[in-house]
C-alpha cells in the first residue's frame, strides 16, 4: 500500500553531477551529489567522459542515498529521473538506470524536466512559498527568467542570447588564470571594496525585454588585460578584476529580475542554478528586494546546484496530479533540447 506521499528515489545526471535523492514530497531524506572532477583538467565538460563517469558512479551514489536516508530499496514507491534538457549520453545513463530499477522492483518511474527541477527548488527550502513568483535560473548552461503561476504553468519571459552567466564567469576566470570552473573562485577572491574599479559592459541591462547577453564580458576582460596589464598583474589587481567582473554580471541579473518582479506584480523571487551560489548575487538581490518588500528564496547550495532532490520534488507534484499508475509504462525518452521560448505570454513547453 502506498502512503499518502510516495517515497521517491530520484536520479539527476543531465551534466557532470551524478546525484541521487530520496524524497517524500518536499521532505528530503537524502540528497547525494557526486561532482565529476575529471573535466577540470580540460577546462569544460567532455560529454563522453561525463557519460562514463555517471555509469561508474551511479551504483555507489544510489547506495549512499539509500543508506543516508536509512531506507531500503523495498520501501521505495516510485522512481524518477531527469529526461531533458542536458547531455544526451549523460541523460541516457541516468534514465536507463532509473527505468532498470523500476522494472526490477515493478514500480513507476516519473520523467522530469531538469529546468522544472530548478524552477520549483525554492519549495525545498521554503514549503510555504506561494505562487505566482519570478524564478531566475542561472547556471553554466542556462540563464533564464520565468513567471511561475502553478506547478503546471510557467512562462519563459527571457533568456540569454549567447553565453550563460556561469559561462561568463568561467571564461573570465580562464582569462584571469584561475581554474575551471571559475565562478566560485572569482566569488572567493573578489575584493568587494573595489567592485567599481573597472566598468565592464552591462549588455541589455536597460533593454525593455528580459533577454540577456554575457558574451561581451570575456572580450572586454581580454581587451582590458592586453591594454593595461600586458605583462601580467599582481594579487590586488586580480581581486579588483574578480570583483568588477562579478559586479557586471550580478548587476544585470539583479536589475532584470527585479524589473520582472515589478512588472509581473509578484511578491517573491526564487533563484536557482550554480551561479545562484554567488555571494554577491545573493546579497545584492536580498538588499534590493527588501526595498520593495519582496521575498527572496535562495535555496541552500545543495538544492541550487544540479541535484536530484529537486527532481524528486517535481516528480511528487506530477504524481499528486496524475497518480502513480500514469507512470508505469516507462515509454518516455530523453532529449537534449532546452525549453522552447514563448515570448508572447503562452505557456512554455516542458
Ligand atoms: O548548476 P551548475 O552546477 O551546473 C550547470 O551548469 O548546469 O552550475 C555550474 C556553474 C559554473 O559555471 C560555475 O562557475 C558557476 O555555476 N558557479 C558560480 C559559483 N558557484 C558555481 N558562479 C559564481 N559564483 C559562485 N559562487
Ligand atoms: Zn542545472
Amino acid at each position: 500500500m502506498v502512503k499518502s506521499a510516495p517515497i521517491i528515489l530520484a536520479i539527476e545526471s543531465s551534466c557532470d553531477d551524478t546525484s541521487v535523492a530520496i524524497t517524500r514530497d518536499s521532505q528530503v531524506l537524502s540528497n547525494v551529489i557526486s561532482s565529476q572532477q575529471i573535466h577540470n583538467q580540460w577546462g569544460g565538460v567532455i560529454p563522453e567522459l561525463a557519460s562514463r563517469a555517471h555509469l561508474e558512479n551511479m551504483p555507489h551514489v544510489v547506495a549512499a542515498a539509500l543508506s543516508e536516508a536509512s531506507i531500503g530499496m523495498d520501501e521505495i514507491d516510485c522512481f524518477a529521473c531527469t529526461t531533458h534538457p542536458g547531455l544526451l549520453g549523460a541523460l541516457l545513463v541516468g534514465s536507463s538506470y532509473a527505468k532498470g530499477l523500476a522494472l526490477r522492483f515493478a514500480k513507476p518511474c516519473v520523467p522530469v524536466n531538469h529546468i522544472e527541477g530548478h524552477l520549483y527548488s525554492g519549495f525545498l527550502e521554503d514549503p510555504d512559498l506561494k505562487f505566482p513568483f519570478i524564478a531566475l535560473v542561472v547556471s553554466g548552461g542556462h540563464t533564464s527568467l520565468f513567471f511561475v503561476t502553478s506547478f503546471r504553468h510557467f512562462e519563459v519571459i527571457g533568456s540569454t542570447r549567447d553565453d550563460a552567466a556561469g559561462e561568463a564567469f568561467d571564461k573570465a576566470a580562464k582569462l584571469l588564470g584561475l581554474g575551471y570552473p571559475g565562478g566560485a573562485i572569482i566569488d572567493r577572491l573578489a575584493d568587494l571594496s573595489r567592485r567599481n574599479g573597472v566598468q565592464f559592459p552591462r549588455a541589455l541591462m536597460n533593454s525593455s525585454d528580459y533577454e540577456f547577453s554575457f558574451s561581451g564580458i570575456k572580450t572586454s576582460v581580454r581587451n582590458y588585460l592586453s591594454e593595461h596589464h600586458p605583462d601580467g598583474f599582481d594579487e590586488k589587481t586580480l581581486a579588483m578584476l574578480c570583483a568588477t567582473v562579478q559586479e557586471a554580471i550580478v548587476d544585470v541579473l539583479v536589475t532584470k529580475t527585479l524589473r520582472a518582479v515589478r512588472e509581473y506584480a509578484v511578491h517573491a523571487v526564487c533563484v536557482a542554478g550554480g551561479v545562484s551560489a554567488n555571494s554577491r548575487l545573493r546579497a545584492k538581490l536580498a538588499e534590493e528586494a527588501a526595498k520593495s518588500d519582496v521575498k527572496v528564496v535562495a535555496p541552500r547550495i545543495s538544492y541550487s546546484l544540479d541535484n536530484a532532490a529537486m527532481i524528486g520534488f517535481v516528480a511528487a507534484q506530477k504524481v499528486k496530479e496524475a497518480g502513480l499508475d500514469a507512470f508505469r509504462a516507462l515509454n518516455f525518452e530523453v532529449n537534449s533540447k532546452a525549453l522552447r521560448i514563448h515570448r508572447h505570454g503562452s505557456r512554455a513547453e516542458s
